[in-house]
């Protein structure tokens, strides 16, 4: 089983003996599913060649904080925000202590600064270095701030000794990273998410649709899962894998989709809707292509729309009603638009976002969103959509189990 589907691992490798590990640990991540980008120290390129690395992540190494070229391809910042998990292996005491003074005097230290996203380091050194008090304090000053620390473990050192200091084993640190993303915040709950847009048919080769991808929706799923729910995807048409251990209904219209929520909700327990539902269809499907009439006098046709099923409102007012969170694509007001929805569909939690902005909208990898319920608005800063689903559903379950006490 992939336990890192469609995870985003920036690997920061320091200059230290172990960095030669750090080619199969980039591998071992692809094996679990994960898209890796690598970006070096000055000194992990004495130990190991960024052409190596390049050639196992397929992307350029990254290896300068100011450089224009690589700025331009795709600046510190936003590889920060691509990123769902850093992982510095092996860290060795010097980027340690960098690190816990909060210093951003290279890529891999302004990366961490500017991270949003959770953050591991496997260290790796001498094992004297590792135990003296100065790493020892540095070490306790990142965990106090939430970075992980995986290994080192005890064995035989390059420099003949013997100690703890080695680079955890690879498959171990593969393990570790892996658990960073399960919370178990809803083992065994059960999840029904809708995603993707709906098409509506005009006739047998029209339709009308929306710019929706998808990703957000499974993205949601995907946290879901990670957090241990047993979770049902009803989705419109995607170019998406979906989530491995997610069962997919794959539905096209507004009304299918209808259809296939209204079977499920009795047995569902949270319900999050996040396709985009077309709120019209064409009153009439015609059995044939409709053909250009050049002969008509006003050069226009009109389609005749009649109004789909709220799905989400149905849901939020059926007998055995789910918990029901919403989301709201906006263009402007954002915020009093998604309060309107919230109360007007009965909802107990909606996830407001902003569509008309091309860096976070519908085609986006990122997102930028704010979250609220009865009295509550919380903003969250941009970050990959993966990141954002599992900020989401932390407060999602946070809410249900408040709601189900
Ligand atoms: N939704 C739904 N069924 C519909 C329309 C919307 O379940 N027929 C759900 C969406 O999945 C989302 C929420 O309602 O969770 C808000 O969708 P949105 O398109 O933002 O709102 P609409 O109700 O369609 O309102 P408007 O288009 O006027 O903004």
């Amino acid at each position: 089983m992939q336990t890192l589907t469609n995870k985003r691992i920036l690997l920061g490798i320091t200059g230290g003996i172990a960095a030669y590990k750090a080619a199969e640990l980039v591998r071992r991540f692809q094996d679990q599913g994960a898209e890796v980008q690598v970006v070096m120290t000055k000194g992990a390129t004495e130990f190991i060649t960024p052409l190596t690395l390049q050639a196992l992540s397929n992307h350029p190494v990254h290896l300068d904080l100011l450089n224009t070229e690589t700025e331009s391809a795709m600046g510190h910042i936003e590889l920060a925000r691509w990123a769902d998990l850093i992982i510095v292996a092996p860290a060795t005491a010097d980027f340690i202590a960098r690190m816990a003074l909060g210093r951003g005097d290279d890529l891999l230290t302004t990366l961490c600064l500017a991270a949003e996203c959770r953050i591991a380091i496997a260290p790796a050194m001498n094992q004297a270095m590792w135990a003296k008090q100065a790493t020892q304090e540095n070490c306790q000053h990142l965990l106090d701030r939430n970075i992980s620390i995986f290994g080192p473990e005890e064995g035989l050192q390059a420099c003949g000794e013997t100690g703890v200091g080695r680079l955890l084993d690879i498959d171990e640190i593969v393990i570790e990273a892996a658990s960073l993303f399960s919370s178990n915040l809803l083992t065994g709950v059960k999840v029904l998410i809708t995603a993707g847009p709906t098409r509506e048919a005009i006739d047998p080769v029209r339709y009308i649709s929306n710019h929706s991808s998808g990703k957000q929706g499974f993205a949601l799923a995907q946290a879901a899962l990670e957090a241990g729910a047993i979770v049902t995807l009803v989705s419109g048409p995607t170019n998406l894998d979906p989530p491995d251990r997610a069962t997919l209904v794959p539905i096209i219209s507004a009304t299918q989709m209808y259809d296939a929520v209204m079977a499920e909700v009795a047995d569902t327990d949270i319900f999050i809707g996040v396709a985009a539902v077309a709120d019209y269809r064409p009153a009439k499907v015609q059995t044939q292509k409709i053909k250009k009439n050049p002969a008509a006098s006003n050069k226009s046709m009109t389609l005749d729309l009649v109004e789909n099923p709220d799905i989400i409102a149905a849901v939020a007012n059926s007998e055995k009603r789910p918990f029901t969170v919403g989301f709201a694509a906006e263009t402007d007001h954002l915020i009093e638009y998604a309060r309107k929805k919230l109360e007007q569909k009965n909802l107990d939690v909606i996830v407001a976002n902003n569509v008309a902005d091309t860096a976070i909208g519908f085609n986006s990898d990122n997102n930028q969103t704010t979250v609220l319920w009865e009295n509550h608005v919380e903003e969250l800063p941009m970050m990959s959509k993966s990141n954002i689903s599992i900020r989401i559903i932390e407060l999602i379950s946070e809410r249900f189990n408040l709601a189900s006490q």
